[in-house]
């Protein structure tokens, strides 16, 4: 058996032609089952429905053989014993530095004043302003950053941008890419040593359909 872990939303809306690619189609809507664990076409291929969160953990640990899951959460992860053979190009976005309009975050920096960031990606966060050099003090949240500066909570929030619509409808402005973040094939490493023979077809198909 194959277990493939994927998000509910758009890891599992985007996967699903590369699924298709690789002749799999999946029996249920995530969205309309209350179910975890789906059947495929393929009797020996199932689908886990996880918290985009939690989809490289499956893996690790190995209750997943693959997963898809975002660079941001990968970054935050940190990636132990996933091997990572494949970025889909799928789930597009940029990691980024915002602020409210009018907040001069150049003119804070340039001053080597301390700041302080709200964000559900810490570990991105910390390496980051680390490597420019300038003093932060991060919050975490876990979801809703844009609230941050509106409320005085932080002066900036480290978050995904894809669209920029939620920026804007909150007043706020990007001011600096952390990074280009797509979602990305995991495999649990012994999974792939002990399951190359089903799981080889598998990457050969979402390579091609990625391409
Ligand atoms: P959780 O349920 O664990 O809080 P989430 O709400 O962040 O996760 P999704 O919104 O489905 O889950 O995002 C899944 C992945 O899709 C993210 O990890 C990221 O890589 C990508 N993503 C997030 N927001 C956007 C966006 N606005 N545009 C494109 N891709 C995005
Ligand atoms: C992400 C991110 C932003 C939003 C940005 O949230 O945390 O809030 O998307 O996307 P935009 O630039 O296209 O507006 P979330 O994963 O909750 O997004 P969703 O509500 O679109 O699923």
């Amino acid at each position: 058996m194959i277990t493939i872990a994927l998000s509910k939303g758009r890891i599992f809306d985007e996967t699903l032609p590369l699924l298709r690619a690789a002749g799999i189609t999946v029996g249920e809507d995530p969205e309309t089952s209350r179910k975890l664990i789906l059947g495929t076409s393929r009797p020996d291929v199932r689908v886990i429905i996880v918290r985009a969160t939690d989809v490289p953990t499956y893996v690790q640990y190995g209750a997943a053989d693959l997963g898809v899951t975002g660079k941001d959460v990968l970054d935050e992860h940190g990636g132990n014993g996933l091997y990572q053979p494949l970025d889909l190009g799928i789930a597009r976005c940029r990691m980024m530095v915002a602020a409210r309009e009018g907040f001069d975050y150049r003119g804070a920096v340039r001053k080597g004043a301390r700041l302080r960031v709200a964000t559900k990606y810490v570990q991105t966060a910390r390496e980051h302003f680390a490597a420019k050099g300038v003093h932060v003090d991060i919050i975490k949240l876990y979801g809703s950053m844009e609230l941050a500066p509106l409320t005085g909570l932080a002066d900036a929030i480290v978050d995904l941008v894809g669209t920029g619509n939620t920026l804007r409808a909150n007043h706020l402005v990007a001011v600096e890419e952390i990074t280009r973040v797509s979602a990305r094939l995991v495999i649990n490493q012994a999974a792939l040593k002990l399951k190359r023979r089903s799981i080889q077809p598998l990457l050969d198909a979402f390579t091609r359909a990625a391409a």
